[in-house]
């Protein structure tokens, strides 16, 4: 029965920590006078090692998937970077047409030069809309992808660590008892 309650103690502390929490466990486990009971020992310095690397595997993959989503985001990003410049420039040239009509004080030429915002500018302007709500919605679609790969990604890391120290806390587990019947034996 100790032997359960401990490692499920155990599996609570590395679960409701990061994996790579074991120094601390390692300590506890000391303080408590947990690990250093005859042959326990041995079983806790032959699977912390394990749950660690298990840890440090997780932590390392972990980062991967974050590291490899910022990559793809930055190159969606850029790519559409030449693409707002295109439209910037646009929408300036004819911001700037629009400006010249704003500053003319003759009320009849003031009528003439926005008549004359040419089909090429309303052209250029829906131009920029259609650009624009192509680039929002793909772009869109593009982050959400993103995040689902990252999701993916941190949800397989996740399940081998799960599975990992699952692994490792059943074999811990059958050590324990095993010292455990080898001190009864014993005594
Ligand atoms: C940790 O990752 C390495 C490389 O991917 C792998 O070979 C090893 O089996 C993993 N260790 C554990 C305990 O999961
Ligand atoms: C709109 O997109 C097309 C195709 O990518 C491009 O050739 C054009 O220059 C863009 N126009 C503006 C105003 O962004
Ligand atoms: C995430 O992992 C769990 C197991 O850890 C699995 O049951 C679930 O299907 C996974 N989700 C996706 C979307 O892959």
């Amino acid at each position: 029965m100790k032997i359960v309650f401990i490692t499920l103690l155990l599996s609570q502390l590395l679960h409701a920590q990061e994996p790579r929490s074991l120094n601390s466990l390692t300590v506890y486990l000391e303080s408590h006078d947990l690990a250093g009971v005859g042959n326990t020992k041995k079983c806790f310095a032959s699977y912390l090692p394990q749950l660690e690397q298990v840890g440090a595997n997780w932590s390392t993959a972990y980062s991967g998937c974050q590291r490899q989503a910022d990559t793809v985001r930055d190159t969606v990003l850029s790519k559409l970077g030449g693409e707002q410049n295109l439209m910037r420039e646009a929408a300036l040239r004819i911001d700037s047409y629009i400006d010249s009509c704003l500053r003319i004080t003759n009320v009849l030429d003031y009528f003439n030069c926005f008549a004359k915002l040419s089909k090429q500018q309303l052209a250029t302007m829906y131009a920029i809309s259609f650009n624009a709500s192509e680039n929002a919605l793909s772009l869109t679609q593009q982050l959400n992808g993103i995040d689902v790969n990252r999701y993916l990604c941190t949800n397989r890391t996740e399940e081998s660590y799960v599975l990992g120290t699952a692994r490792i806390f059943d074999a811990l587990d059958k050590c324990l008892q095993l010292a455990a019947n080898s001190a009864k034996t014993t005594d």
